[in-house]
């Protein structure tokens, strides 16, 4: 009995190694450029412009938040598992993205962004400390603009919360792969101030077919869609998750032993 106890254990361990981390992607599209915009600043008088295109080491983000003066930070930013439904209610976008089935305990740890939630770009690459006037740019290894993987984001959005993880804005990412690699990013380049990335909200990034999300209609808690989001992953890594829960099980008849 200990001896399966002490396997069901190891199973565990090795369950969570496993399901805490993200694999590089290598083989993003030449090309592939996606753009979530919040449209008209959104209810809350936030512009933010989230492009991710493919770099030579993954994908690279480059990020510009401004408009309305805003309390309540430092804010948290994310891609989500599910697009924006055209009420735009930021709630629907359910959980992180996170394939690995991660959850969002323990806190993302900087310095093995591999182990975080694949979604979780301010917990890999830092907070918003206010807002406005946010701009970073960096390459993220572990997204992926290749459909068909669960790691992809092109179909999915971004949400920008505040410190007590209530929604903000969010806007869904549209393809926008060889349409304005060459001008999209002004040539004085994104991150050369303040003012830099500014032309990356100009008119005709948005798209002809009109986005249909507001920026969030309401402040939605964050933790009261979490956990049918985590279901929705859950789906991805079943094999992953019957393990753990093996481990889990041992671990309470143990306990009641
Ligand atoms: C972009 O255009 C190049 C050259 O035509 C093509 O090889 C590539 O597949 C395109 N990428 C995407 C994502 O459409
Ligand atoms: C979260 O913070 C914002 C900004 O401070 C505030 O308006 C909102 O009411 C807070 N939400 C919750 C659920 O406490
Ligand atoms: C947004 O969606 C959530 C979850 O479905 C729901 O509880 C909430 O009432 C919706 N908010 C609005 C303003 O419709
Ligand atoms: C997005 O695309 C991925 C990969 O093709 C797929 O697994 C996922 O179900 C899609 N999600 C949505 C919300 O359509
Ligand atoms: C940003 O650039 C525009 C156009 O060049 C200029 O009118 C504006 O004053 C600049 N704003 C800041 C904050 O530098």
């Amino acid at each position: 009995m200990r001896f399966l106890l002490f396997v069901a254990s190891l199973l565990e361990v090795v369950s969570v190694a496993f399901a805490q981390t993200a694999q590089a992607v290598t083989d993003n599209p030449i090309g592939a450029h996606y753009i979530a915009t919040t449209p008209a600043g959104g209810n809350k008088g936030i512009y933010a412009t989230v492009s991710a295109e493919t770099a030579r080491n993954g994908v690279m983000f480059t990020i510009n938040i401004n408009g309305a003066e805003l309390t309540g930070g430092p804010f948290l930013y994310h891609i989500h598992d599910q697009p924006v439904p055209a009420s735009g209610n930021c709630t629907q976008t359910l959980a992180h993205l996170d394939p690995t089935v991660r959850g969002e305990t323990p806190v993302c740890d900087k310095a093995r962004p591999e182990t975080c939630q694949v979604g979780d770009l301010s917990g890999k690459y830092g907070d918003i400390p206010f807002l406005p006037g946010f701009n970073a740019e960096y390459t993220d290894p572990y997204v992926s603009l290749k459909p068909g993987i669960g790691a992809f984001i092109g179909n999915r959005s971004f949400v920008l919360h505040y410190a007590n993880k209530t929604r903000i804005a969010c806007a869904n990412f549209r393809d926008i792969s060889n349409v304005t690699s060459s001008g999209m990013i002004s040539p004085t380049g994104s991150m050369g101030g303040v003012n830099g990335s500014m032309s990356m909200t100009s008119t005709p990034l948005t798209s002809p077919t009109g986005d249909t999300t507001t920026g969030g209609a309401e402040s939605s808690s964050e933790a009261s869609s979490t956990p049918t989001g985590a279901a929705v992953h859950g789906a991805d890594a079943n094999g992953v998750a019957f393990i753990g829960l093996t481990g889990l099980f041992a671990g309470i008849f143990a306990m009641i032993m």
